[in-house]
């Protein structure tokens, strides 16, 4: 029995466990595919398709997941990516960060370095990606299609 603190063991410290596979969930790109984002109508000028294919060699390489999914919400700000941490980078703090306007190749280049690099809470996001750092919906779900 440890005597250290009384309050510890009346009151344990709360813990997440992650089971299974969980444990080994690399950073993950959560790219919109809804109604607006990936649109070549909505947003001309944007080669969507070779977004998607780049992002996907990016995942093949380096270790990281890229799953698409329906309308996120803030379709004014397509196309949005949002970046999910890995376990690891959860466990270390890193949260699922949301990048909107997600269009140029420079963009798409910044987002594939910081997973490849890691990802939330374990590597640092280049500074201009930061400035495309947006808020999700208050009740954003992100739900996966493929
Ligand atoms: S289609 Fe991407 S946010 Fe709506």
């Amino acid at each position: 029995m440890d005597h250290a603190s009384p309050m510890s063991s009346r009151f344990p410290a709360p813990r997440t466990t992650l089971i299974g596979a969980a444990q080994q969930r690399p950073c993950t790109l959560v790219v919109c595919r809804g109604c607006c984002c990936g649109d070549p109508r909505k947003h001309p000028g944007t080669d969507h398709v070779w977004q998607l294919e780049r992002l996907r060699a990016a995942a093949a390489e380096s270790g990281f997941q890229v799953r698409t999914t329906d309308c996120l919400g803030p379709c004014d700000q397509a196309n949005v990516i949002v970046v999910q941490p890995s376990a690891a980078g959860r466990r270390a703090g890193g949260r699922a960060t949301w990048v909107g306007f997600a269009m140029d190749d420079d963009c798409t280049e910044e987002v594939i370095g910081w997973a490849a690099a890691g990802g939330p809470g374990i590597a640092q996001p280049p500074v201009t990606l930061e400035l495309q750092f947006i808020q999700p919906p208050r009740d954003a779900r992100v739900r996966s299609r493929r």
